[in-house]
């Protein structure tokens, strides 16, 4: 394991991450989520701050260790996760890896009861946190998303990156049996093309990725 004391690539940056999913209420027991462990967001956190970067993590309920050195701010909803990354900022980059549930609903104050019937379920949509980002006077100057698609995974991730104004967007095969697993199957979607990356675990995803930000923010 490699560690700065102060001295790394990524020395005197501020680096904002999203991890995990987001809890959206339906009443005090219940919520709607998004599939989300957490692991590829947290050893993203952790191998940014080994490489010295300061790590501010915006994280969704996950059971999982803050990575060390990392500064970790507990979030619930998507409008929570939107809040606190607005008070994280200003950062030299965002890589945004939550899972973040596209709707909410009104949160009933009490239990539903199942004897009352199946409630209507209003949804809501959810800010889009990384597009506010974009399109924010305090954006990074490098924004990365992540985009966990199940088919024409590089062409979904591809026209997400434009769409939300991300730099780069790291496509993330999940056909297979990712969700909560340790190894991933990624594209790297910038502006000069797609770099198809071998089946990596976690960890060693994170620590490349981290290296190409230390790279890109120089
Ligand atoms: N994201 C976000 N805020 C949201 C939804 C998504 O910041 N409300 C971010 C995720 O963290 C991720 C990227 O946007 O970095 C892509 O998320 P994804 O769910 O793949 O994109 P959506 O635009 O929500 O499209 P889809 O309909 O495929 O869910
Ligand atoms: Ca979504």
């Amino acid at each position: 394991e490699r560690h700065f004391a102060g001295d790394g690539p990524l020395t005197g940056k501020h680096i904002l991450v999203t991890a995990g999913p987001t809890h959206e209420p339906i009443d005090p027991v219940r919520y709607i989520a998004n599939r989300s462990s957490g692991k590829q967001g947290y050893a993203i956190a952790g191998a940014l701050a080994e490489l010295g970067a300061r790590v501010t993590l915006v994280s969704g309920p996950v059971a999982l260790a803050t990575p060390p050195g990392v500064t970790r701010i507990d979030v619930e909803t998507a409008r929570e996760m939107a809040d606190a990354v607005d008070r994280a900022l200003p950062a030299d980059a965002a890589v945004m890896v939550a899972a973040v549930a596209d709707w909410y609903v009104e949160a009933a104050a009490q239990k539903l009861k199942k004897g009352e019937g199946a409630p209507p379920l209003a949804l809501h949509t959810n800010p889009d946190i990384l597009a506010t980002l974009a399109k924010s006077p305090t954006r990074p100057r490098l924004l990365v998303g992540f985009a966990a698609e199940t088919e024409r995974v590089v062409e979904h991730a591809t026209a997400k990156r434009v769409r939300k104004g991300a730099d780069w967007i790291v496509a993330n095969d999940v056909s297979g049996d990712v969700m909560g697993g340790d190894a991933n199957t990624v594209h790297l979607v910038t502006a000069d093309g797609v770099e198809d990356w071998e089946p990596l675990p976690k960890d060693a995803v994170a620590r490349r990725l981290a290296e190409r930000i230390a790279a890109a923010l120089g």
